[in-house]
């Protein structure tokens, strides 16, 4: 039985409360590694340091390796044994001198984990615990070492060698062979260790650091794809500076390196000195990238950029601690990017996608705290809530502190803890002491999980207003009772009749489960603007009528607020057409005809402000998700916007027919309004939209509007789609990352048919599944598109099952990170979420399965 064989081997749960100091210090290592892509020697030789009083042997961690040679002080030793995978070796004294040596083979490494072979290059990578798949060591981000990298490898395959920190010595052998050395003179812990061996060129560059130091950077890449690297390097030399100006940061080597690789589990890692990138986040010309592409990349460069000194300089003590530097690192790169363009429309970007990913996260069975207390496999905690979450607790305090104090905070933390493994007390400690206030209940922000829901009742009394303020933090896995947080809350009256603001804005500290405000000598009836700039990361009920709301979407003076009204407005109509067919649309119609002639909004947030909440978020709102009535109720208020403001969308749609391309916030704001109007045009069922997204398509000069054209395309049913399909993907063939946008687009299709298709993409000669990106991008995609994966009759459901089982074979951890949408099964009717939680079964049930998936899918199940 299946419960039998999981239950024997039941994968083991590491406690944060568990934590101990390491037994052995490790100051300094060298590695020499003699890389071929079928069998790589590593000769590893570790300097250890005996931690405290204590008799405890010398554990070294490893991960399917084999001790060809283990030496203590220069001797050959057989005193070791194995422990699992682990290498024990007891020892005398304080201090040894610890030789090993395995032999791995990269080019058979499909998890994507420790050295790995990519498209002929070699390349490493360690977070979490991919360390100790390369060599044996204690792979915990508390032991800091001193890294001396000796790489050997034949010079014709592999003629550039880059490794942490500086090159020190390069030289030839007999053989075709060639050696480089690297040292890296700032002490790291194992999971930042990196190694690159490839036919690479690089883009090069220098910056000037603020003390006057010149630093040499590189894009290295495979030579076709040199031309495509200039904004990536443009976007290194502004988060240089950024970093610099925003938080006094300075860059500490000589050089800095970015490696882009076709197969990579995640975005990027900030591997000290050699960040390595997963290619999509670096490649970008206008006709292969986006303008999302363009502005991911930037984030994604300068995130890896910033983790040199949130994440490096300062590491974490334990992995429980992650969100220390992920959930603060996001958060800086979030403010870069805001400074570079509109801070409103980054704001309303990111906060849509801390409610697509993040919220669903805390309502299901995968729901964790900012800081976890346990887990089976770490990878799988490299979550929206520890990302995305943990920039938000860090973005709250900083507005309870204000800028002056945040920075004073920061400038603290760096200077005492550089050098260290910290962990997110001490964080927030430092906000305490330079920020002079008390944190203690705010504490709960990083141990309490579930998305807290604060219901705003504004009451008027003549000329009084009374405001009730209730929070409720729902119960989530393993915590049945929540305690009050904190919530910082902006917010603001403006008046009904005249428009005119009431009052200032004001910062209110929501502590207890409930407050009240009054508001004196009120002269007309007040308005509520709440949780104004997204303030706090909760879910906020107001009883704010459609009127209240049409009135702050055109009038409210937070850019943040505007959108959020006219977001609440439609999702208000939305649900009310899906609960009782309600096909009131007018409210909705006036406030988009505002927002949408309104000439002095940059349209760039216009576009954003008239786009209707998603599917998904739709059915967050219900009780009981009801995917096709989600769907019609959707497609009958587009048609509706788009047959009642059709003269409207058309005027958008001419006045933002860019003629060149160009990459300012200006362009790719017309970009995005022009096909945001397109999509309306083809739901207003125009006999011209086909035409007009297929001009789009063909005449496009940049990706953006191609993209565009084409998915308008591929949501409907003309002839001009396969058309456009074919010639999309004949113009692309061999391009991978633009292969993946053919992909997705059919993945995301909203016709009827699309869980057919997507079975059949899956037989396509450009499939695979072993290139993360590509299974992203047809399985994860799909798998998002709730018309389609939610099919009652649970094709989609079996069919994601099928491909996670398979793809779990070559590479658990990404399979892994696509279970959740299975594990949403409680949302849905009774017959959907049995066919969901038989899926959950089956995979649980498949011999073999990695821990990765079991922690996943068996948590999915409770
Ligand atoms: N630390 C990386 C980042 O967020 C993410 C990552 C995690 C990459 C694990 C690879 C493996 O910047
Ligand atoms: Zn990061």
């Amino acid at each position: 039985m299946a419960d039998a064989q999981t239950a024997t081997q039941a994968p083991n749960v590491t406690r944060r409360e568990d934590y101990n100091e390491p037994d052995w210090r490790v100051p300094e290592i060298a590695l020499d590694l003699d890389l071929d892509p079928a069998a790589t020697r590593v000769r590893t030789t570790l300097w250890v340091e005996r931690g405290g009083v204590h008799d405890r042997p010398l554990r070294l961690d490893g991960d399917g390796l084999t001790a060809l040679s283990v030496k203590v002080d220069g001797a050959e030793t057989m005193d070791w044994h194995m422990d699992g995978p682990n290498l024990v070796v007891p020892l005398s004294g304080s201090a040894h001198t610890i030789e090993t040596e395995v032999e791995i083979a990269p080019e058979r490494n499909t998890q994507l984990q420790g050295l790995y072979a990519s498209s002929g290059m070699l390349c490493t990578q360690c977070e979490a615990e991919g360390f100790r798949r390369i060599t044996f060591f204690p792979d915990r981000p508390d032991v800091l070492s001193r890294y001396k990298v000796k790489l050997t490898a034949d010079k014709t395959r592999f003629p550039v060698l880059l490794a942490n920190g500086d090159p020190i010595a390069q030289g030839e052998l007999d053989g075709g062979k060639h050696w480089a050395e690297w040292h890296d003179p700032f002490l790291k812990p194992s999971y930042l260790f990196a190694l690159v061996a490839g036919d690479l060129v690089a883009n090069r560059g220098t910056f000037t650091t603020m003390s006057g130091r010149e630093v040499q950077l590189g894009i290295w890449v495979r030579a076709p794809d040199l031309a495509k690297t200039d904004h990536a390097l443009h976007a290194l030399k502004l988060s240089m500076a950024w970093d610099e100006k925003v938080y006094g940061r300075e860059y500490d080597l000589d050089v800095f390196n970015i490696v882009a690789v076709d197969d990579f589990n995640f975005g990027a890692m900030e591997n000290k000195g050699l960040n390595v990138f997963n290619s999509r986040y670096i490649l970008a010309d206008p006709d292969t990238a986006t303008d999302y592409d363009y502005d991911a990349i930037a984030a994604v460069v300068a995130h890896e950029y910033f983790h040199n000194w949130s994440g490096n300089r300062v590491t974490c003590r334990d992995w429980f601690q992650l969100s220390l530097k992920e959930g603060f690192t996001v958060f800086r790169d979030q403010s870069f990017s805001a400074d570079q363009g509109s801070a409103a429309v980054k704001r309303i970007e990111d906060v849509r996608g801390l409610r697509a990913s993040q919220f669903p996260e805390d309502a299901g069975p995968l729901a964790h705290p900012v800081r976890p207390d346990e887990y089976i496999e770490i990878s799988n905690f490299y979550t929206a809530t520890i990302y995305n979450k943990g920039a938000e607790v860090i973005r709250m305090m900083a507005t309870i502190l204000g800028p002056e104090k945040f920075r004073a905070a920061t400038d603290l933390y760096f200077d005492r803890f550089d050098g260290t493994a910290a962990t997110c007390e001490d964080f927030v400690q430092c906000m305490e002491q330079a920020g002079g206030v008390d944190l203690t209940q705010f504490r709960r922000w990083y141990s309490q999980a579930g998305t807290p829901r604060v219901s705003a009742t504004l009451a008027q009394e003549g000329g009084r207003a009374r405001l009730s303020l209730r929070q409720l933090v729902p119960p989530t896995p393993g915590q049945p009772v929540k305690e009050p947080m904190v919530l910082p809350l902006k917010l603001k009256l403006f008046g009904g009749f005249t428009g005119r603001p009431m009052c200032d804005e004001q910062l209110i500290l929501l502590k207890e489960d409930a407050q009240e405000l009054l508001f004196e000598n009120l002269s007309e009836t007040p308005v509520l603007s709440i949780n104004r700039g997204f303030s706090a990361p909760i879910v906020v009920e107001t009883n704010r009528t459609a009127k209240d709301l049409a009135f702050l979407s055109a009038h409210d003076d937070d850019p943040f607020a505007r959108y959020e009204a006219m977001q609440q407005l439609m999702l208000d109509t939305l649900v009310t057409s899906v609960t009782n067919g309600g096909t009131d649309h007018a409210a909705v119609i006036e406030a988009v005809r505002n927002t949408l002639t309104d000439s002095a909004l940059d349209r760039a947030f216009v576009a954003e402000a008239v786009l209707l909440p998603s599917d998904s978020f739709i059915g967050d709102q219900m009780a009981v998700v009801e995917p096709e009535a989600i769907f019609r109720a959707r497609e009958a208020l587009r048609a509706d916007l788009g047959k009642a403001l059709e003269a409207e969308w058309r005027a958008a749609y001419e006045g933002s027919l860019a003629n060149r391309f160009e990459y300012s916030p200006s362009a790719k704001g017309a970009r995005r309004l022009k096909t945001v109007s397109l999509g309306y045009i083809a739901a207003s069922g125009a006999a011209d939209a086909d035409q007009l997204a297929f001009d789009q398509f063909s005449l496009a000069d940049n990706m953006t509007d191609r993209q565009g054209g084409l998915t308008t395309l591929v949501n409907g049913a003309s002839p001009l789609r396969e058309e456009a399909l074919e010639a999309f993907y004949q113009r692309y063939q061999g391009n991978g990352l633009v292969l993946d946008k053919w992909f997705q687009a059919q993945a995301l299709s909203t016709r009827e048919d699309t869980a057919e298709m997507v079975e059949r993409l899956v037989a396509h000669r450009d499939f695979t599944l072993s290139n993360p990106n590509r299974a992203r991008s047809l399985i994860g995609a799909f798998s998002v598109n709730q018309r389609a994966f939610h099919d009652v009759s649970g094709r989609g459901y079996r069919f994601v099952a099928d491909q996670l089982i398979a793809l779990d074979k070559l590479n658990p951890q990404t399979a892994a990170k696509l279970i959740p949408p299975l594990g949403r099964w409680k949302r849905f009717d009774e017959a959907r979420a049995a066919k969901m939680r038989a899926e959950l079964e089956r995979i649980v049930a498949t011999p073999g399965l990695s821990k990765d998936m079991f922690e996943q899918a068996s948590k999915s199940l409770d």
